[in-house]
């Protein structure tokens, strides 16, 4: 294995290959440790036919992240920085590189993996499955301006000290959804972020704060001022249009705001008037189950849903045994809670769904007691990395070309176990 761990030693030549690739400068002058909270891995050019010392022919970093995932939370690996030195494209370095990212997944027990992919196809073809893109609107701030004051609220600034309550809002109010990061140290600072970020709390006239929106300043069209919303988050409708009214502030140095918002995001059903637009180039997000039974024991089962199905991952798009997301478990809800236990030897080789396989009827559940076996599925690697992220159903796989099949009993308790909101994502990298 050529894939190592890239060390402070091999800082400037990564920095060098990765503002190489993605543009941007960099200060070769100082090597520096890579950030707490990330693994970088990659290959020495040294190690290869004509290559140089002191320069890094493939390199990755893995965040070590957590998300939400069916009302629990899941450690998930974010994939940054991946390129591949000019001088040594073309020879399936990508291959070997992206197959050693996600065994390093495995290795520090993250059961799931992110990535904004400028490529989507090549991330494909190593198990990663589309699961959504980062939306932004333009909203002209004339449908913003008209909006009335809500009773018993009230705009606070955000101060490094009240940052806390702002963290806090957004895990309350994203705790539900798929997807969100958490937004927890060393990768996330507590304090003010930087770079002209700045923010408002709504409270009411007790001090408890009900939505907070936070922004950029940006450089607008033709010299003007423009305005990145980067998210806002209310309890109520009527907390979200005190949010959006708050926008219309803005009117006297810009004409619309750019606003990113989530996958069916609750503002949406608030925003008033008509202009709204979608900004050009969505960015996708791809997600990659490194570990299948984690990754469903990080979920929460809904409430009233018990009973059990055999599930058959099938991951055909790395060596075996790279990480742990094919198999076969016995997957089983009960009391809120989800288990997936292996499940050797019920499965057949051939694809198909079975009848009667000759093996017990009955799965051990969360709590110990035996729960009905309702029937089986079998889903390759991208209908699991779909599913798995949750707000879609076996049958949206299929209509995707994924593989996604399953007796009709199994079928309906794997789409009640995953059924929530679609996933999103609010933070790039
Ligand atoms: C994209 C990049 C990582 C590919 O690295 P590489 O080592 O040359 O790729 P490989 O030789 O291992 O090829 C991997 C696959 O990508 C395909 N591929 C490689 N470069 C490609 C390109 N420019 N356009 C389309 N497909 C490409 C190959 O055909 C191959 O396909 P396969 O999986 O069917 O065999 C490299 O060109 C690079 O670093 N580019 C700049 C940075 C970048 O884009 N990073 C990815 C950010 S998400």
């Amino acid at each position: 294995m050529r894939v190592r761990e890239l060390t402070v030693d091999d800082n400037v030549a990564y920095r060098s290959l990765s503002a190489g690739a993605f543009g941007g400068g960099f200060e070769a002058v100082e090597s520096r440790p890579f950030s707490a909270g990330e693994t970088a891995i990659g290959i020495g050019s040294e190690q290869l036919p004509g290559g140089a010392p002191g320069v890094v022919a493939a390199g990755a970093r893995i965040r070590h992240d957590r998300i939400t995932l069916g009302g629990g939370v899941v450690d998930c690996g974010g994939i940054s920085g991946l390129a591949v030195h000019p001088a040594h494209r073309g020879d399936g370095l990508f291959r070997e590189l992206i197959t050693a990212t996600i065994a390093r997944c495995a290795q520090e027990q993250l059961p799931m993996s992110m990535l904004y992919p400028s490529h989507p196809a090549i991330y494909r073809r190593a198990g990663y499955q589309v699961v959504a893109s980062v939306q932004r609107l333009l909203v002209p701030i004339v449908d913003l301006q008209h909006l009335p004051k809500m009773p018993d609220r009230r705009l606070v600034p955000v101060t490094g000290a009240s940052m806390p309550r702002l963290h806090g809002l957004y895990r309350e109010l994203t705790a539900e959804d798929n997807g969100m990061l958490t937004r927890e140290g060393p990768l996330f600072p507590a304090g003010l972020p930087s770079g002209g970020w700045s923010a408002l709390l709504l409270e009411d006239h007790d001090g408890i704060a009900h939505g907070y929106v936070s922004w950029t300043r940006t450089a607008g069209e033709n010299g003007g001022a423009g305005l990145e919303v980067h998210e806002i988050l209310g309890r109520t409708r009527e907390d979200r249009l005190a949010l959006l009214r708050s926008l219309g502030s803005w009117s006297t140095v810009t004409e619309s705001v750019v606003l990113r918002v989530r996958t069916e995001d609750p503002v949406l059903d608030v925003l008033p008037g008509s202009g709204a637009r979608p900004v050009d180039g969505l960015p996708l997000v791809m997600m990659r189950v490194i570990d299948t039974a984690a990754a469903f024991e990080a979920r929460r089962a809904p409430a009233g849903l018990a009973g059990a199905v055999r599930l058959v991952v099938e991951d055909d798009t790395v060596p075996e045994g790279t990480c742990r997301s094919a198999g076969s478990w016995l997957l089983s809800a009960a009391d809120g809670r989800v288990a997936a236990s292996p499940d050797e030897g019920s499965a057949p080789e051939d694809g198909s769904i079975p009848g009667d396989t000759g093996v017990p009827d009955a799965a051990s559940s969360p709590g110990g007691e035996a729960a009905e076996v309702l029937g089986t599925a079998r889903w390759d690697i991208h209908a699991a990395g779909l599913l798995l992220m949750g707000g879609r159903t076996l049958a949206d796989a299929r209509r995707l070309g994924l593989s996604a099949i399953a007796d009709p009993a199994a079928e309906q308790f794997l789409d009640a176990l995953l059924a929530g909101p679609r996933p999103s994502v609010l933070d790039a990298f």
